[in-house]
C-alpha cells in the first residue's frame, strides 16, 4: 500500500445527445474509451470508466497527479473535443453544449464541463460510490448528504461508530457569492441546515473525517449559469464519496434515496422542481417531462489506484463492471414515489413552487412581457 495520494477525478458534460436531451450516442461513449485507454498507456492516468446520466457523460478517472492537474483535464477536454464533433456530424441535439471555449487553459473549471476531484491516501479496502445527477444542481445533494452525515436517525454509525462519532468538517459554497466555508458537525448541525436549506445558493462542496480518514465526499458544484455569464444549461452535478470504516457505510449513503422523496430544481427547461427518480444508468433517459431528475450510482473499490468491480478473474483491459445500485425491483417503491410526487408538482403547470423562483429560472419571458406592458401599468390608488 503507497502511502503516496491516489486522485479520483470525475469529469462530466453534456456535449450532445439523440433526440432532445435524451442521451449520448454510443459513438460518442467509444471515442472517450479509446482516449482514455491511450492515456492511461501513456501513464497520464492509472484507470478509468466511461458512463452516462440522461444526456451527460461521465469520465472516471485515478491517477497520482493531484486535482486540476493539466494533463488529466486536458485529456477529458480531448473526449468531450471528439464526442462532441460526432454529436455535430449526426447533427444531435445540443451538440457541443458544455463547451464554451475554443481555447482550452489546462483545467475544465469554467470551460463548461463539470468536476469533482478528491486526493487521499487509500487504506487497506477503499470502497467508493459515485452518485451521478441529470436535470438538477449541485445543491440537490445536500439533502441526502445531511441525512447521511448530519442526521443519527439515517447514519446509525454517528452514533455507535467511534471514529464516525467525532464528526465531519462540510465545506460549504455559496454558489452566487462565489465563498467557502467549513462547519463543524455535528456541533453546528443546525447552523449548518440554515444555510444549507437556501438550495438557491449554497452547497456542499465537500465533507472531511475528523477522525483522520481525510476526505468522505467530494460534489461538482461548477454552476454553468454563471460561468458562462449566462444560464446556458444544468449543471447535472457528480458526487464522489468513500465508504465505510468510519465513514457511512454504503447502505448508509443509500438509505436516504429510499426514505425521502426529494424535491430538487432543474427539471424541465432548468425552470421546474422534480422528485429525484433513484435508477440505474440504463434507465436514466428522462421519459417524463424530460425527467424526472435522475440520480444513479456506481460502486468500486479502489485497488492501488485501479478499479476494481465485477471483472470476471483474469480479464485485462477488458470495461470495468461497477456495482449499479439503484438498478433493481427493490427501488420500484422509491421510483414510485418520485413519480407520484413528480406528477403532483406538475399539476401546478406554470404556477410556483412547480416553476423556480424568478432568478433560478433558466427560462423566462417575464422581461418581454414587462416591457410591452410598461404603458400600461397604473399607479395604485
Ligand atoms: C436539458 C433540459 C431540457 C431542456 C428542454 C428545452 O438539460 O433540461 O428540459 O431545457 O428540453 O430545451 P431547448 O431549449 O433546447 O428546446
Ligand atoms: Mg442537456
Ligand atoms: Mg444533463
Amino acid at each position: 500500500m503507497s502511502a503516496e495520494k491516489v486522485t479520483v477525478s470525475v469529469i462530466k458534460a453534456d456535449v450532445g445527445s439523440v433526440v432532445g436531451h435524451s442521451r449520448p450516442h454510443p459513438e460518442m461513449l467509444n471515442v472517450s474509451k479509446k482516449i482514455l485507454a491511450d492515456a492511461q498507456k501513456q501513464g497520464v492516468i492509472e484507470d478509468f470508466y466511461v458512463t452516462r446520466v440522461g444526456d451527460d457523460i461521465n469520465l472516471y478517472m485515478t491517477h497520482y497527479k493531484g486535482s486540476g492537474n493539466k494533463d488529466v483535464h486536458g485529456t477529458a477536454w480531448e473526449c468531450f473535443q471528439s464526442a462532441a464533433k460526432i454529436a455535430k456530424s449526426m447533427k444531435l441535439y445540443a451538440a457541443g453544449q458544455d463547451i464554451l471555449t475554443d481555447a482550452f487553459s489546462g483545467n475544465v473549471k469554467g470551460a463548461g464541463p463539470g468536476s469533482a476531484e478528491m486526493s487521499f491516501v487509500e487504506r487497506g479496502s477503499e470502497p467508493l460510490l459515485f452518485f451521478m445527477a441529470d436535470k438538477t444542481e449541485p445543491s440537490a445533494y445536500s439533502l441526502p448528504l445531511s441525512r447521511i452525515f448530519l442526521d443519527p436517525f439515517t447514519t446509525t454509525g454517528l452514533v455507535v461508530d467511534a471514529r464516525a462519532k467525532k464528526g465531519f468538517d462540510v465545506e460549504i459554497q455559496d454558489v452566487i457569492g462565489h465563498k467557502k466555508v467549513v462547519m463543524k458537525s455535528p456541533e453546528e448541525t443546525l447552523s449548518i441546515l440554515s444555510l444549507l436549506g437556501d438550495t438557491s445558493r449554497y452547497a456542499i462542496k465537500r465533507i472531511c473525517s475528523r477522525a483522520g480518514i481525510g476526505p468522505a465526499c467530494v460534489v461538482s458544484t461548477d454552476k454553468l449559469n454563471l460561468t458562462a455569464g449566462k444560464y446556458i444549461g444544468k449543471d447535472d452535478p457528480v458526487c464522489i464519496c468513500r465508504a465505510q470504516s468510519g465513514l457511512p457505510s454504503v447502505g448508509e449513503y443509500l438509505q436516504p434515496f429510499m426514505n425521502t422523496t426529494m424535491l430538487v430544481a432543474g427539471w424541465m427547461r432548468g425552470s421546474h422542481y422534480g422528485a429525484f427518480y433513484p435508477c440505474s444508468p440504463e434507465e436514466s433517459d428522462p421519459v417524463y417531462f424530460d425527467g424526472p431528475p435522475r440520480i444513479c450510482c456506481l460502486g468500486f473499490q479502489l485497488n492501488e489506484g485501479k478499479l476494481q468491480g465485477l471483472e470476471p478473474i483474469g480479464t485485462k483491459g477488458g470495461e470495468h463492471i461497477p456495482v449499479d445500485f439503484f438498478k433493481g425491483n427493490t427501488w420500484d417503491l422509491a421510483r414510485m414515489n418520485s413519480v407520484k410526487a413528480s406528477r403532483f408538482i406538475r399539476s401546478q403547470g406554470p404556477f410556483m413552487p412547480s416553476i423556480l423562483g424568478p432568478e433560478e429560472m433558466e427560462y423566462t419571458s417575464r422581461p418581454e412581457v414587462l416591457r410591452d406592458l410598461t404603458s400600461r401599468f397604473e399607479n395604485l390608488d
